[in-house]
């Protein structure tokens, strides 16, 4: 099978395969680039890039968007002015602030979801910047069409399509995640059908990029045949040279089997795919390690009933301090079985889409 290009609007991805964000840190501007350069569309993670800063503690606004700067420019170096995107999420306290900043930056494609990016079209107005949002159902579709078209006169210039095998938050109930009978497939013809009389309105394609679970050549060819226009996969870029995550996370991937794919509620207020570990164990046993400090990183969480800090989790886990951290991952990450690169990974994808 000949894989199609990717065209969000003026964008032309050569490969219709874009990286899935991966926050805290776990897709900066090296990953990104590293998927940009091999054919694909890099997306960094927006949320509390600046967990490493010197002053992120006590002047977190700052200390992230300086960090946004700095990773936007490594990326479009690194690319040499390549497409290269970045993943708000909705829940993030700032979020209108975070998107201005990338927006002047240059950046070439914004993704949200946990939420509605209901003033995202606003807020890139009279840029360049592409924006997709990420819904779970063809319900999240037909809203955010409605919603952006009647109240700002646009329709979306891609959709993201999250199923359920997908890993950090997902935008599904427990019993949703476990139902059998849940079938993207069926999910991506109906998206395509709310989206056509948009894209007849504005004149425009609006690709649907689908994700969650997407891990060999033939998942990419299922999805292209069922009407997808590309895939976004996070989970098998993980353990690679490239990825911005500490080599103890990667292993973690690497070591990770079958039964050790767990569910959780995250502070987000939305269930949570994460690979069992001593922080997990605790957090389920009702004794989460204390929070330190809290850096009010997200609407929905509060400090007063939180069941633990996410944000301190989050950067634990992508800084090496595996076990008292929260290792996000997709329902198929006992499928990594050795650390790779990049390149390596389109080689193989492409060769495997090459022989169907
Ligand atoms: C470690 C990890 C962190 C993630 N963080 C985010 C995030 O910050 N925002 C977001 O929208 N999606 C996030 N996701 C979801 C991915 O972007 C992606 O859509 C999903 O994992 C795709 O499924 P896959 O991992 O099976 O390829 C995360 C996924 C993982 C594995």
């Amino acid at each position: 099978m000949k894989l199609p290009t990717l065209d969000i609007g003026s964008l032309k991805i050569k490969y219709p395969i874009v990286l899935g964000a991966m926050g805290v840190g776990v897709t900066r501007s090296g990953l990104a680039a590293a998927v940009t350069n091999a054919g694909g569309l890099g997306v960094m993670s927006g949320v509390n890039l600046g967990f490493d800063e010197l002053d992120f503690m006590d002047n977190t606004l700052e200390a992230n968007l300086r960090a946004l700067r700095n990773e936007i420019r490594k990326a479009k170096e690194m690319t040499k002015g390549g497409a290269i995107g970045i993943n708000f999420m909705v829940a993030m306290n700032m979020y209108a602030e975070h998107v201005r900043e990338a927006v002047k930056e240059g950046i070439d494609f914004i993704v949200s979801g946990a939420g509605i990016p209901s003033e995202l079209p606003a807020l890139v107005k009279g840029s360049s910047t592409k924006i997709a949002p990420i819904i779970s159902s063809s319900k999240g579709a037909r809203l955010i069409a409605k919603l952006w078209d009647r109240n700002h006169n646009i329709a979306p210039d891609a959709v993201v399509l999250e199923g359920v095998k997908a890993g950090g938050h997902l935008g599904f109930s427990k019993d949703d995640i476990i139902n059998e009978n849940y079938d993207i497939f069926k999910t991506i013809s109906e998206i395509k059908f709310i989206l056509k009389p948009y894209e007849e309105k504005y004149q425009k394609k609006i690709p649907l990029i689908v994700a969650g679970g997407i891990y060999s050549g033939e998942d990419i060819a299922n999805v292209l045949k069922a009407g997808g226009d590309g895939v976004q996969m996070a989970t098998r870029f993980v353990a690679t040279e490239e990825c911005d995550a500490h080599e103890r996370y990667k292993q973690a991937y690497i070591d990770a089997v079958k039964d050790d794919v767990k569910i959780i509620i995250s502070p987000v207020g939305l269930p949570g795919r994460a690979v069992q570990n001593p922080f997990l164990k605790k957090v389920n046993a009702h004794n989460p390690p204390k929070i330190k400090k809290c850096v009010n990183c997200l609407k929905t969480c509060d400090i007063k009933t939180t069941p633990f800090c996410i944000s301190q989790a989050l950067v634990n886990a992508v800084s090496g301090n595996i076990d008292e951290g929260l290792i996000f991952s997709g329902e198929n990450v006992y499928k990594v079985k050795e650390m790779s690169t990049v390149p390596e990974i389109f080689k193989d994808l492409l060769t495997e889409l090459e022989k169907l």
